[in-house]
This record gives structure tokens, C-alpha cells and sequence, in this order.
């Protein structure tokens, strides 16, 4: 059972669970139990459609489902859909039709593949939303991610953190980003980090110069790091010209690094940026002292709880559940297993990536 942390983050959360497709409190647990024969024979396909390479994270899934679900013995059809949401629809049409037994799904729109996983659903086929969620679909049977919202929250509070370690105190002047709206995760990340810093711009201690704290206000479509950094060069040139910036929530590390690129091309010092990710330029600015903070989601893990999904389901056991509450699809509360997010900043970034052979080369 876990409780979220403060009042608002509850209040938030109950909003969406009224609403039918947000989160609400609490998890429960269940792992491993066994439910008879094999449910499809070992070497059968799995279908893994990931979205555009919007960040490190995805490719990294990429290699590691094709060599792991082979070495696990099944075949793997692993396909990215660059070209969009027409692309990433064909794919598991064809996934389908080819047979895969299991489609694992890492959505570019999460509301756009329902007719796809219907037909993945009637062929027989179990689906996993990976990372993100799949919305108004009941065709989707269990969902693997990070703790979304533990996400943003750690964000929140790292922003506050380095701002306070950059100013005794407040108010601090900030500007807030979100991902972009297609992909279910960024209202979540979002929400997590308001969580946290709707309070402290209630009391005055941050301001958000622009006045723009809506979600809609703040999205970063496709998660685009031209899209961020042409919206932080129309907020400074509109608000920033003799104020100081202090800080700038920024859901992963690709727009953190946009928006630390305009704010230098301003020539303005740079704020306190927080990120996501852990992407190797953005450990470096970390470390460098520019981006203040990312998150470590390690992909190996995630992929790894993925597979053994399919191992157990392939097995005929149900897979292991952590939540079965948070995540309502619109539909169905899809049972999930999350993995549980760590921040990282300059101070703690060796002991992070310590198992990392890539970071932990970066942290000195
Ligand atoms: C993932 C993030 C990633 C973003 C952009 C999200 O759905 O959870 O880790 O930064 O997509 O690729």
C-alpha cells in the first residue's frame, strides 16, 4: 500500500480517477502465481512497436528487447514507427496478422491504436503498454512503466531544492514545461510535479513570470526539443528581458538541454533545469554544472520487467503486478507493474550510475 505524498497530489488524483482515465492512490501486490500449462509455445513471436526516437531511452529498449527476448528463445519483431501514428498502426496490424502471441507497445499517441489492439485482442494476442499507457481500449492487459507521477514529483523537488541552494530564499522566478499531450505519461509527470509546486506558487514563492501553469499552456509537442526551445526563446524575449530566470520545470533531459540552449543563446545565466532520462549530454552538463538534475529510469531494468512478463505469461502464470488502482485507462484500470524512479543530481550521480558501464563513466 502506498500513500501519495500531500493533499493536492491526492485531490489531483481523485479528480482524474472521477474523470475516468487518470490515476488514483494506492497499489497492492501480486507476483508469480501459477495458473496452469503454457499459454503459447516458447519460440513464438513477440511484437514489440516502440515510438519516434523522441529520446535515448528508446533506442536503448530497442537493442536490448531484440538480443533479450532472443536469448529468452522467442522470435522478436522490434520496429520503431518514425514516420507517426499511421506507421505505428500498420506495424501492429502486421504484428497481428503475422501472429505474434505477444505486443508490447510503447505508443507514440496512446488514444489512437485502438482498432489495432482490438484486432490484436480478437487474434488472441496479450498486450503490454510499455512505458506508456494505452487509453480508451480495453484490448490492453497490462501496462510497465516507472512511477509516472513519482516521476514529476521527484522533479518538483529538485527544482525547489536547487533553488534554494541557489538563493536563500524566494520568490523565485520560474517557467514550467510539460511533454507533449499525445503521450498519456506527460499529464501524469506533470501532474507529479505540480504536486509539489502548485503550493509554493500559491504561497509566492515561486513565480511563474508568464503566468502560463495550465497544462495546455506548457505542452511540448512530440516532444520536440526545437518545439521547447522556440517557446523558451518567445518567453524570455517576452518576459525576461530585465527579469532573472531562476528556474525551468522541464519533463526529461532532450527539452532540458533545448532550453538551456536558449537561454545561453539569450545570453542569460543559466537556471536551475531539471530532466529526465539520464541521457549521456545531459549527465555531462549535469556534472559540468548546467542541468541541474535528470532522472535515472534505467531502460535495462524496464525491458527486463517486460520480458519477464512475457516469460510468465507465456508460461501460463500471471505476471507480476505491483498496482492494480492508478492506472485507468478510460475503460479499464490496467494492472501494472512500476518501477520506482531515482533522481539524480551532481551529488549523488556516482553512486546512480555506479552499475551503469556508459554513466558511470561520465560521474568521475
Ligand atoms: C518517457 C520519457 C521520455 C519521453 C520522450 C515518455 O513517455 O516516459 O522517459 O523522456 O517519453 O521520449
Amino acid at each position: 500500500m502506498r500513500r501519495l505524498v500531500i493533499p493536492v497530489a491526492l485531490a489531483a488524483a481523485a479528480a482524474l480517477a472521477l474523470s475516468g482515465c487518470g490515476r488514483a492512490d494506492d497499489t497492492s501486490t501480486s507476483s508469480g502465481s501459477s495458473s496452469g500449462g503454457e499459454k503459447f509455445p516458447k519460440n513464438s513471436l513477440i511484437g514489440v512497436s516502440l515510438p519516434q526516437k523522441t529520446s535515448e531511452n528508446w533506442v536503448l529498449a530497442e537493442n536490448l528487447f531484440k538480443t533479450d527476448l532472443a536469448s529468452a528463445g522467442f522470435q522478436a519483431d522490434v520496429q520503431f514507427a518514425n514516420g507517426g501514428v499511421g506507421e505505428q498502426q500498420n506495424q501492429i496490424q502486421s504484428m497481428v496478422t503475422k501472429g505474434a502471441k505477444v505486443i508490447v507497445v510503447g505508443a507514440i499517441d496512446g488514444s489512437q491504436l485502438g482498432t489495432q489492439l482490438k484486432a490484436a485482442k480478437d487474434a488472441g494476442a496479450v498486450v503490454i503498454a510499455y512505458d506508456r499507457l494505452v487509453k480508451n481500449t480495453d484490448a490492453v492487459n497490462y501496462y510497465v512503466a516507472y512511477d509516472n507521477f513519482k516521476v514529476g514529483v521527484l522533479q518538483g523537488n529538485a527544482l525547489l531544492e536547487g533553488l534554494a541552494k541557489k538563493k536563500a530564499s524566494g520568490p523565485y522566478n520560474i517557467e514550467l514545461f510539460a511533454g507533449s499531450p499525445d503521450d498519456a505519461n506527460a499529464q501524469v509527470f506533470f501532474d507529479g510535479a505540480m504536486s509539489v509546486l502548485q503550493p509554493k506558487i500559491d504561497d509566492g514563492t515561486l513565480k511563474v513570470v508568464s503566468g502560463q501553469t495550465k497544462f495546455n499552456q506548457v505542452v511540448t509537442q512530440g516532444w520536440k526539443a526545437e518545439n521547447a526551445q522556440k517557446r523558451m526563446d518567445t518567453l524570455i524575449s517576452a518576459n525576461y528581458s530585465s527579469a532573472a530566470i531562476d528556474g525551468v520545470l522541464s519533463p526529461n533531459d532532450t527539452l532540458a538541454r533545448a532550453i538551456i540552449t536558449s537561454v545561453k543563446a539569450a545570453s542569460k545565466p543559466v537556471p536551475v533545469v531539471t530532466g529526465q532520462d539520464s541521457e549521456v549530454e545531459s549527465v555531462k552538463s549535469i556534472m559540468a554544472g548546467e542541468q541541474y538534475s535528470t532522472i535515472n529510469k534505467d531502460t535495462r531494468n524496464l525491458v527486463k520487467a517486460t520480458i519477464d512478463m512475457v516469460k510468465a505469461i507465456q508460461a501460463g502464470q500471471e505476471p507480476k503486478i505491483t498496482d492494480t488502482k492508478q492506472y485507468n485507462n478510460g475503460v479499464k484500470v490496467v494492472p501494472a507493474n512500476l518501477l520506482d524512479p531515482v533522481i539524480v543530481t551532481k551529488d549523488n550521480a556516482k553512486e546512480a550510475y555506479a552499475n551503469d558501464p556508459t554513466l558511470s563513466k561520465l560521474t568521475g
